[in-house]
């Protein structure tokens, strides 16, 4: 699989979850835009199964290599960050996982006895990202129990593995010269934005600018019933350029902090 054929089917299988992002696409498309992306981000937990690494597998073996790795202490997250060796134009990849041996015994075994109920063995590591979830039908008591600890636990526990966001690259984008003005395009077309920590997280001082439309909502089976979870969610960054005439390349450890914020089900 090419690199493109690998974002193309991961486009494809977060669109289906996450339809706002189509629609945000064909808006921007419909100005005279290309669109470029900027990152995907995964979710996982810490699990020698399908931690970091295991879901990274997919990306190293597309020329991709790591690059830096970011703490994020008040959620219990860690994450890493990759990009393509030669590829300019392919999108960076994020990776995160929920410190699940910081949480208490009773998350943890949830998220333990979850696990072993997948049989890996018909898995491969480098499929893992396009499987969604692989375990049972969830229980909606489990996830509101794990939504009491940790928002991301909850979510990963509904929707598995799969990209939880892609993110347009502003600065190639042709109509649009700044976040403020993708933000008041978005805004004007009814879609509604994270608010929390501000619209835009991060500053040009930091050579990195986010903001995001909250996630989609889908309708979900689980052992009670149907239910509206939050699925995916769609960003945008625009770059600055560092003192050494090159576009900062990393990510901004507080800026993301808030993003993930963007599956919250209280601030739909
Ligand atoms: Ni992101």
């Amino acid at each position: 699989m090419t690199t493109e054929q690998l974002f193309g089917k991961l486009w494809d299988e977060y669109t289906n979850r996450t339809p706002s992002a189509k629609k945000v696409k064909e808006l921007f498309e419909a100005q005279g835009n290309t669109i470029f992306n900027d990152h995907v981000a995964f979710r996982t937990f810490e699990d020698s199964r399908v931690n970091i690494d295991v879901l990274a597998e997919t990306f190293i073996n597309n020329g991709y290599e790591y690059k830096g790795d970011y703490h994020f202490s008040k959620k219990k997250l860690y994450a890493k960050h990759f990009e393509h060796k030669t590829d300019k134009d392919a999108p960076l990849v994020f990776i995160s996982q929920l410190l699940t041996s910081e949480f208490s015994v009773e998350l943890q075994s949830i998220i333990k006895n979850t696990l072993d109920t997948v049989d890996y063995a018909s898995v491969p590591n480098n499929e893992l990202i396009f499987k969604g979830r692989l375990w049972h039908t969830p229980s909606y008591k489990t996830y509101m129990r794990l939504l009491e600890e940790s928002e991301y636990a909850a979510w990963l526990y509904v929707n598995g593995f799969c990209s939880n966001h892609f993110t347009v690259d502003i600065n190639k984008l042709e109509t649009f010269s700044s976040i403020t003005d993708v933000n008041s395009f978005l805004k004007a077309h009814g879609f509604e934005m994270n608010a929390s920590g501000g619209e835009i997280k991060g500053t040009a001082e930091e050579f990195l600018e986010q903001s995001s439309i909250l996630a989609d909502k889908i309708e979900v089976t689980f052992e009670e019933g149907i239910y509206e979870i939050t699925s995916c969610y769609y960003e945008f960054a625009y770059r600055h350029v560092m003192q050494n005439g090159e576009l900062f390349k990393g990510f901004i450890a507080n800026s993301a902090d808030k993003i993930f914020e963007s599956t919250d089900m209280v601030l739909q």
